[in-house]
């Protein structure tokens, strides 16, 4: 299994190019499932998590043609509306299939994707929606198991905000008969950016990016092209990792509008952080100062701070001045890298679903293990401004989610090379 070895200290300079987004992009590839016709995907970033995907589509029958970043999917010949569990288990988000089969088959058969390390994670207000839009689904040896004549248009109000399960049930509705309206529908950026997609596709959906989404149901979609919005998960991590080593970079095809909680964050922190755009581009300059001051944090769904970004501020906040109060809010178990950084020097005591955290004055490298993604991405940033060498190993998931991160950082100055654990 692969490891990192970062040599910390170094400050970062330079122009990193952020990728798509992972969580556009996945959903984005599942919606190929509800047309006969090819859906033509650009900026698909290069990722475990997407290779994945498109493994599992492919064995429904989708055919796939991938060029660099460019995707073409033809579900024209869609024939096993199934999703099995050796796919599935590397995966949660293959889940997303779900929702898309149902309305496109009549039928599927999607296994559970089980826990995972940050929590419990179920899929319990993706199958109420199918059953409010008239599917039947039943759970049985680990399989979701939808089957419906068509789905018929519903009122639907999830428990809580879910992303993907918002996702599956935009997707599933825009084949169902007559209007649906999901309400406390989740916000997220990416939920926008696949209600564009599918709207390219011939959907009618009004309200994504607010709570109450509206979908009128049409008899078919058709094909489209559709580019993937820039990973803003991405964008926050090259930003923290800039402000940990006091750097000063610039973050190109991505802005500073798919994240405004992060960047108050950053810029509270003493970071001074601004957005370009020209006709043709947009990025963003960081320049950090040379010691960040802490900053408490609260996660809870979009527009408010993402959990996505909670575990590199918590590396940041280890070497910031003062002290911090960390909240999660969405997951039970997402504190898992704070041992980690306890290893690497880091004054973090965690109680419940709140860490604080006193930032010291060095953190000292270590060996240290990555529990999931955006653990591994904290890790190497708190590497990056520890003395010495560290050692992440298990970075497995890391690949699952950033696209080339050692190269990207290697381009900015930073002394990090991968190897055999
Ligand atoms: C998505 C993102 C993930 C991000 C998360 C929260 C993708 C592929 N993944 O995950 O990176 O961390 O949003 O922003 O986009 N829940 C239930 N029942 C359900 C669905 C969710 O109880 O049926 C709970 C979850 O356990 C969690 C909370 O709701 O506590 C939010 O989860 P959700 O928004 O669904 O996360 P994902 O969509 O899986």
């Amino acid at each position: 299994m692969d490891k990192l070895i970062i040599e910390g200290g170094q400050r970062l300079a330079g122009e990193v190019a952020i990728s798509g987004a992972k969580n556009a992009a996945l959903p984005i590839l599942c919606a190929a499932l509800l047309s006969a016709e090819p859906l033509e995907l650009a900026n698909v970033p290069d990722l475990n998590d997407i290779g994945t995907m498109l493994k599992l589509l492919e064995q429904m029958g989708v055919k796939v043609a991938r060029d660099g970043h460019r995707v073409t999917l033809d579900a024209g010949g869609l024939n096993n509306p199934v999703a099995p569990y050796e796919m599935v288990k590397t995966m949660r988000a293959s889940i997303l299939v779900l929702g898309p089969l149902t309305a496109r088959c009549g039928e599927a058969r999607v296994s559970l994707p089980g826990g995972c390390a940050i929590g419990a994670r179920p899929v319990d207000q993706h199958i109420k929606g199918l059953q409010a839009m008239g599917a039947e689904v039943t759970v049985e040896h680990g399989y979701v198991h939808a089957k419906v004549a068509k789905l018929k248009g519903a009122r639907l109000f999830t428990d809580m905000v879910t992303v993907t399960g918002t996702e599956n049930l935009m997707m599933a509705a825009c084949l169902a008969d007559g209007v649906t309206v999901i309400e406390n529908a989740a916000r997220e950026p990416e939920v926008v950016d696949l209600a564009q997609c599918l709207t390219a596709m011939g959907a009618r959906i009004s309200g994504a990016g607010t709570d109450v989404i509206r979908i009128e149901g049409v008899a078919k979609l058709h094909g489209a092209s559709h580019r993937i919005m820039p990973d803003r998960i991405e964008t926050g991590t090259f930003l923290c990792a800039a402000a940990a080593t006091g750097g000063e970079i610039r973050l190109t095809g991505t802005s500073t509008g798919y994240l405004d909680s992060v960047v108050d964050k950053l810029m509270d922190s003493g970071c001074d952080i601004s957005g370009e755009k020209t006709r043709t581009s947009e990025s963003i300059l960081i320049r950090a100062p040379e010691r960040l001051k802490a900053v408490s944090i609260r996660t809870a769904p979009y527009p408010a701070f993402p959990t996505d970004m909670q575990a590199q501020f918590m590396a940041i906040n280890c070497v910031a001045e003062g002290s911090a109060v960390m909240r999660e809010t969405i997951f039970e178990n997402r504190f898992m890298h704070a041992v980690e950084l306890i290893r690497l020097g880091a004054d973090i005591k965690i109680d419940g679903n709140t860490a604080f955290v006193t930032g010291v004055h060095k953190l000292e490298g270590a060996t240290v293990m990555a529990t999931d993604l955006r653990a591994s991405a904290s890790l190497i940033i708190a590497g990056l401004v520890a003395e010495g060498e560290t050692h992440v190993e298990r970075i497995y998931h890391l690949d699952r989610g950033y696209e080339h991160i050692e190269s990207k950082l290697t381009a900015l100055g930073a002394k990090i090379k991968r190897a055999k654990a």
